[in-house]
């Protein structure tokens, strides 16, 4: 059966059938296959190498290939070079990439919205909170769901809490009002803009820096790691330290090319990935610690602190948005949550 075209198998395949030339002409099979991987698995991301998403997918990648002494091999392309926000979950679907890491902000839109409950804004307070929630039932439930779109969900990691950015410092509500606001397409954080008085603009992260650069937005939401890696500090002249809401991933496959691959390649590959995202909830606080410091002694953006009456002000403000879109998330889904997290 000749398999459509970027149908997963269509590289593995042609592994076996280039392994299988290369041991009837030249070499012997065991040779062919230690001189060219049997599987190739490409992993497409959105954001820079030096963040925790970059750093987990070349440790995941080393990892994989030392464990199966070259047998499988992994290619990352970063930065939106294969694929951005507007096409990686499609190509995923259809089997042209193979892994993925998007943010939990952007299952929303592909019909998953439970995994928005990660963008209420406030809702966590450290991230042990965070991994009460993705290392428990429910993270694990709502990876399962994700093979209702074609996916499987092998995995969650963080990057961190997210700061605010704009020209002007943002340490209060009211200075929101009117604002442009650049967000991940994604409902709730919709609403958290406009509770605050602001405009939300859904906009790919790959076209984030220009945006800011040319006006079409005034400001942004992310981690400093982010921040820092996309030189968004040379473009905004504030950064307001809210810490209002968690960005993390999950690591999610092409499904058939999961349930194609061996039992022994499925456990080889999943170990090495949590032995990555392990590596990368440690790089999280340390690559946006770095970042910040790096940021002070850039002196190229302001930096600001809220007092704990400004944070109340604006947790305040935006504290309806987990009423109004608790009928798109799923009250038991919410239900669920605010036992886990024992509120
Ligand atoms: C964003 O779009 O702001 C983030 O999800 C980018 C990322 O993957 O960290």
């Amino acid at each position: 059966m000749a398999a459509m075209p970027n149908h997963p198998l269509r590289s593995v395949q042609r592994r076996q059938w280039l392994a299988a030339c290369a041991g009837a002409a030249m070499l012997p099979v065991a040779s062919a296959s230690a001189m060219r991987p049997q599987i190739t698995l490409r992993f497409s991301h959105v954001v820079a190498e030096e963040t925790p998403k970059g750093m987990a997918a070349n440790r995941f990648k080393t990892l994989v290939e030392q464990r199966s002494g070259g047998r499988i091999e992994v290619q990352v392309f970063p930065n939106a070079q294969l694929y951005g926000d507007a096409d990686e979950m499609q190509a995923l679907q259809i089997g042209a990439v193979d892994l993925l890491a998007p943010s939990l902000s952007k299952f929303g839109r592909i019909g998953l919205p439970e995994f928005e409950l990660f963008d209420l804004p406030f809702l966590f307070d450290d991230l042990n909170a965070v991994r009460r929630i993705t290392l428990g039932p429910l993270g694990q439930r709502l990876l399962q769901g994700l093979q209702r779109q074609g996916l499987e969900g092998l995995g969650y990691f963080d990057n961190g809490f997210k700061q605010m950015s704009a020209n002007r410092p943002l340490l209060e509500p009211k200075d929101f009002v009117g604002l442009r606001m650049r967000i991940q397409a994604s409902q709730v954080l919709a609403a958290q803009m406009r509770a605050l008085g602001a405009r939300p603009v859904a906009l790919p992260f790959s076209e984030t820096r220009r945006a800011l650069a040319t006006g079409v937005v005034d400001g942004t939401e992310n981690p400093v790691s982010n921040f820092w890696t996309q030189d968004m500090d040379r473009v905004q002249s504030d950064l307001s330290l809210t810490n209002h809401g968690y960005l993390g991933y999950a690591v999610v496959a092409n499904q058939r090319l999961w349930n194609y691959l061996t039992p022994t390649d499925r456990d080889l590959i999943h170990l090495a990935l949590q032995d990555a995202l392990g590596f990368a909830n440690q790089m999280a606080d340390t690559q946006n610690d770095k970042a910040l410091v790096a940021l002070r002694q850039a002196h190229t953006t302001h930096i600001h602190s809220l007092s704990q009456a400004q944070r109340d002000l604006m947790r305040q403000a935006v504290q309806p948005v987990h009423l109004e879109l608790a009928r798109r998330i799923g009250s038991d889904w919410l239900q669920t949550l605010s036992e886990a997290l024992g509120q």
